[in-house]
């Protein structure tokens, strides 16, 4: 499995899904959440109320997957991070169980790519050095997947330089 790191804006990314991080009711909020359903358009709310409707809310560490709407992505995988509370709350095996949970539904859905933004590092204050190694080790620990490629995509340069480091990746981007 190939592994990309960029800065961009994740809306904007012609993969087969891109991962959304969202809450619990699945109804949008505001960070990529926002921008996702902004730029996804209506449909994807749709999809998501049918969701809640049937199974309830998500909890954190789990995933659902809709359409991607008007997003250029064929899928959204909608992923609810651990609010960050001190550490000692299992905030570390849920942000793990994010990545892996939404690997699990690309690879039911046999995608070859998918973009992950830093999950639970915005609003829900989780230490960005902690969430990044949980991310890339997460990652790398996947083997039996349809998926080829992972993109790490990081919206400021704090987390770009930090996962350049992490991942090794010399020279700039
Ligand atoms: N593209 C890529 N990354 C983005 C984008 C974007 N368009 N917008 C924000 N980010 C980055 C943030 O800079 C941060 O590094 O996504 C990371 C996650 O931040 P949040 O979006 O705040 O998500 P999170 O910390 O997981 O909090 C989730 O915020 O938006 C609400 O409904 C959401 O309640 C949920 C909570």
């Amino acid at each position: 499995m190939e592994i990309e790191l960029i800065k961009r804006d994740i809306t904007r990314l012609d993969v087969d899904a891109i991962v959304n991080a969202a809450n619990r009711s699945l109804l949008g909020g505001g960070g990529v959440d926002g921008a996702i359903h902004q730029v996804g358009g209506k449909s994807i709310l749709e999809e998501c109320k049918k969701i809640v409707a049937k199974q309830g809310g998500c909890p954190p560490g789990e995933a659902v997957i809709t359409t991607g709407g008007n997003l250029k992505a064929k899928y959204v995988i909608h992923a609810v991070g651990p609010v960050w509370r001190g550490g000692k709350y299992g905030e570390a095996e849920q942000l793990a169980s994010c990545y892996k949970s939404s690997l699990k539904l690309a690879d039911e859905y046999s995608l070859k790519s998918i973009a992950f933004p830093n999950i639970s590092t915005g609003i829900y204050g989780y230490p960005i050095q902690e969430a990044a190694e949980i991310a890339i080790s997460t990652i790398k620990s996947i083997v039996n997947t349809s998926v080829e490629k992972v993109v790490f995509v990081c919206f400021d340069d704090i987390n770009f330089r930090l996962y350049k480091k992490l991942l090794n990746i010399n020279g700039s981007k």
